[in-house]
């Protein structure tokens, strides 16, 4: 089996150039279902994840071409109104196929996703809203069946009971086609929405409120719509896992092609330990300091410290001189790196929905399980800064969404091989 092994201690130096927002570019994939014409897409990292995404659109009878980065992807001859299992259970956001699909073809079959590592998970607000749109749904099978019964979804005032981003841009695609205004509240404001947004509006869609928590959004009665050449906003979970790389290891490093205005409450909280940063328009530079301090920390929706960078700052918080506190508000389970953070050392406890992080402690290499995506990147993290060699195994969740992860850190002076 192949794994992730780190000889820790390295100091680093020097820039890394951030990827496009694997989050951001999913939504704008499955856009593409809204268009008959080519859509181009520029800086889309190339990740697992991005390629599952794209697997499914060309089973469901889509073409695309995908090199360097730069995405032509057509759904003319999409013909298919059924995600099947086999790709939706390796990615819980094929669920973005479900409100393009049925408010193009008047019907879609999806597979129900399941649970996943960090929790739960359900669907029920997607499902919810497309009913208020006029949707029937039925589950059969372990498929989500969704028809609208006249063709057509309808406009509708939709109040999401949460905040959800996959959900708020399932329905902003579904709105985009609908017979109506549909009046969106509760809306997530994730920058990765906003982006969905802003294409939908550039591309012709007559949109409201975008970047509020409230959308107002005028369908074009089921015309479809040609979709602008787009660029992938950095990614800004990637950005503050590098951030972090230099914050551990007391490095000086300057990360590049991001915007720091969607890093906002994470650099807060990277100041408030002591570290100094300098911005830019486009770049981020963070100098090491001596002592870390203690943090307090509640994940919350944008504008919110993300759920996505929990992980990695639970790493960096068993480096500081004292005791903090991080809490997770979005997912249920979403703690699971904090065994294996134990097991190299770190003094954690765990109670409900909060962790007690007891700082100055020596981590030493060994072997670690990756469990998601972001408990993976938290492993890395840790293994930088431990005394002797990690093993990260099940390192296929990191590759889900981080691009060249080993490459951009080895560059930067990280002794990190991928072993087969
Ligand atoms: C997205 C991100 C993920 C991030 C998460 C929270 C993508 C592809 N993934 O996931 O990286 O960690 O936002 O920022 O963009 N919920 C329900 N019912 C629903 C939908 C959600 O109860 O129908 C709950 C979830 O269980 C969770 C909360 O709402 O507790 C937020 O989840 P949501 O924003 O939907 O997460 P995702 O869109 O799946």
């Amino acid at each position: 089996m192949s794994y992730l092994s780190i000889k820790g201690g390295n100091r680093l130096s020097g820039e890394i150039d951030i990827s496009g927002a694997k989050n951001s570019a999913l939504p704008l994939i499955t856009a593409s279902i809204l268009a008959k014409d080519d859509f181009l897409v520029d800086n889309l990292p190339n990740v697992v994840d991005i390629n599952v995404l794209l697997n499914l659109i060309e089973n469901l009878g889509g073409e695309y071409e995908f090199k360097k980065n730069k995405l032509k992807i057509n759904t003319n001859n999409l013909h298919h109104i059924k995600a099947v299992y086999d790709i939706v259970k390796t990615m819980r956001a094929s669920i973005l196929v479900l409100g393009p699909l049925l408010a193009r073809f008047g019907e879609a079959m999806v597979s129900l996703p399941g649970g996943c590592a960090i929790g739960e998970r359900p669907v029920d607000l997607h499902l919810k809203a497309l009913e208020k749109m006029g949707a029937i749904i039925n589950i059969e099978s372990g498929y989500i069946h969704a028809i609208a019964p006249s063709g057509t979804l309808k406009g509708a005032e939709i109040i999401f009971d949460k905040i959800t981003v996959t959900g708020s841009e399932n329905i902003i695609m579904a709105a985009a086609l609908a017979d109506g205004v549909s009046k969106l509240i509760n809306v997530a404001k994730e920058p990765e929405v906003v982006q969905l947004c802003e294409l939908l509006k550039n591309s012709g869609v007559d949109i409201k409120g975008i970047g509020s928590s409230e959308l107002e959004i005028y369908g074009t009665n089921k015309e479809l719509i040609k979709l602008e050449k787009t660029t992938v906003i950095p990614d800004r979970i990637e950005a503050a896992t590098y951030l972090c790389a230099a914050a551990i290891t007391r490095s000086n490093i300057t990360i590049n092609k991001v915007n720091p205005s969607h890093l906002s409450s994470f650099l807060e909280k990277i100041t408030q330990m002591g570290f100094e940063l300098e911005k830019f328009d486009t770049s981020i530079k963070i100098n090491p300091v001596s002592k870390i301090k203690p943090i307090e920390i509640t994940t919350t929706e944008y504008p919110g410290f993300p759920t996505d960078i929990q992980a990695q700052i639970t790493t960096l918080a068993t480096q500081a001189d004292g005791t903090s506190t991080i809490e997770e508000k979005l997912f249920e389970n979403r703690f699971m790196h904090i065994a294996e953070l134990r097991r190299m050392g770190a003094d954690i406890n765990l109670k409900g929905h909060t962790a007690t992080i007891m700082g100055n402690s020596e981590l030493f290499g060994t072997d670690v399980m990756a469990t998601d995506l972001r408990a993976s990147s938290a492993l890395v993290l840790a293994g930088l800064v431990a005394k002797g060699d990690t093993n990260i195994h099940r390192i296929y969740h990191l590759h889900r969404g981080y691009e060249n992860l080993e490459k951009k850190l080895r560059n930067i002076g990280a002794n990190i091989n991928f072993v087969e």
